[in-house]
């Protein structure tokens, strides 16, 4: 007779009920080949006395396996494991199902698009340039959702809804777009993504699939490298300097080769920070429209601009229909409130839109017109010049503390926007040791590897300032000064 005492281990007051437990065990037991087919189960009272717990748990647990097909009950002989299960060869008895850790099929493991996963936020940290969600607008964001769904007119958004992303967020964009960017398009014209990473694969996937050659910075945004290689693009790049991308350098490429797409950061160039000025614009733009490529436009950043008004972007110039434009509010309300938009012709839109909807059903219909209405009530706005003046005066601090204490080893412009600085460490230097050396401080610093991608060695890493309070922002220059101060007297020993 087999002793279920012993092989049933029952947790009490653990987090799953008893009889599910009994359940599981059971089936683990089945599938191990430890009960075999058609054998016969203690009655429920005998099992209840075995493992000590009431009879009505283990009538429950039969019950589901009966009912899940594990057991099956002969009228007036007893409860047996089920006769129609396959054989299985006990394997030895093993306590806990352990999950196997590597995949026993064969798979893509798409190594290149492995990096390091962002650190956990420790104590201290200096980001690539985030935005601090310590003053994230969550009073507004609970009071627009609430009310949006507790409406019960508002019942039907919690159905499935357009895969293009709510109406009343599109409506609100079209205006929003053009009072703030000067962007004139319709509701067709946009599509509501999670993220503008997500704008970057969907156009990605439908300019690149068949391949093609896509232009970007010498120093680019690693993950839309990464996106547009991903998705099947010939990645090149061009020279960027003080002006933005060098757009000689693209026409010269589009003389040479044809050309599909080309991604620009033009508000602030990702990762050195510079905004492309508007000859280059009208140059891009006017290449476009003569090789027929199309321009990415991620305008991650639009809402931060500090010297004056943000220049509009490519888009708004453009009236050719050549350009992708992304942006999202994922950096103005906060990283994990995944909206974005991508605004583009309208049958771009529409295969953008059903290639979405084979990844993601639809966005989150519900924040989606609870941020349509912190638009429409003026939230987003009012937030968003309390973020901006709050961004302004931390970057001014977060300069001036490094031009203090950090000149003899760090060069770098005072950007004109943005969320970070790009700052260049000396060339007797690399800025790995530095990481390492922050991190036994307990602080961490960006991974530089993920600005030089061509191994240029320009030793430049982009330093966020807008998530750090002026307190943050001086032990975090204290700490880099130990430990830059420290390296120096290595180099000279
Ligand atoms: C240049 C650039 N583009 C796109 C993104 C992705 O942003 P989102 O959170 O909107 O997907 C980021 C995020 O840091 C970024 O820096």
């Amino acid at each position: 007779m087999i002793a279920f005492k012993n092989l049933i281990e029952i947790k009490r007051g653990g987090e799953q009920a008893v009889y599910l437990q009994i359940q599981n065990a059971l089936i683990h037991l089945i599938q191990q080949g430890v009960l075999t087919s058609r054998l016969r189960l203690p009655g429920s009272r005998d099992m209840a006395v075995q493992l000590s717990v009431h009879r009505k748990t283990v009538v429950a647990a039969y019950d589901e396996l009966m009912s899940q097909g594990w057991i099956e009950s002969v009228p007036s002989k007893g409860t047996f494991v089920s006769g129609q299960l396959p054989e299985v060869k006990p394997e030895g008895l093993v306590q806990e199902a352990r999950f196997s850790e590597n995949a026993p099929f064969g798979f893509d493991r798409i190594e290149a698009l492995h990096r390091i996963e962002p650190a956990l936020p420790s104590s201290l940290t200096l980001d690539e340039g985030t935005p601090d969600v310590r003053i994230a607008p969550v009073t507004e964001i609970f009071r627009h959702y609430r009310s949006v769904i507790s409406r019960k007119y508002n019942a039907k958004h919690l159905n499935y809804g357009p895969f293009y992303g709510d109406l009343s967020l599109r409506e609100v964009l079209v205006k929003h777009l053009q009072e703030t960017r000067g962007l004139r398009c319709s509701v067709d014209q946009i599509l509501i993504t999670r993220g503008s990473q997500m704008a970057m694969y969907l156009s990605s996937q439908l300019l690149h699939r068949e391949g093609g050659i896509s232009i970007v910075g010498e120093t680019n945004y690693i993950a839309a490298s990464l996106t547009l290689e991903h998705a099947g693009a010939q990645v090149m790049q061009v020279s960027v300097d003080d002006k933005g991308l060098v757009t000689h350098e693209v026409e010269a490429l589009c003389q040479e080769y044809i050309i599909r797409s080309v991604y620009v950061t033009s508000h602030h160039h990702h990762p050195t920070t510079v905004t492309m000025s508007a000859e280059r614009r009208m140059h891009l733009v006017e290449l476009s429209r003569e090789y027929g490529f199309a321009i990415l436009e991620d305008d991650y950043d639009y809402d931060f601009h500090y010297q004056r008004a943000p220049l509009l972007p490519l888009i708004s110039i453009a009236s050719n229909g050549n350009v992708v434009y992304m942006g999202a509010l994922c950096k103005i309300v906060a990283p994990a409130i995944r909206i974005g938009y991508m605004v583009a012709p309208k049958d771009f839109i529409a295969s953008a839109g059903h290639l979405r909807r084979i990844i993601d059903r639809q966005g989150d219909a519900i924040m989606e017109r609870s941020i349509a209405q912190m638009i429409l009530q003026g939230d987003l706005q009012r937030h968003s010049r309390k973020a901006l003046k709050l961004y302004h005066a931390r970057r001014d601090h977060f300069c001036n503390l490094l031009s203090e204490h950090l000149s003899d080893y760090l060069s770098f412009k005072i950007p004109e926007g943005g969320m970070a600085i790009w700052a260049l460490l000396r060339g007797d230097m690399e800025w790995g040791k530095v990481a390492k050396d922050c991190k036994a401080k307990g602080l961490m610093i960006p991974d530089y590897k993920n600005y030089d991608q061509l191994g240029l060695g320009h030793n430049g890493l982009r330093l966020g300032f807008a998530s750090l309070d002026f307190d943050e922002q001086k032990r975090v220059v204290e700490i880099l000064n130990e430990v830059l101060e420290a390296y120096e007297k290595r180099i000279k020993k």
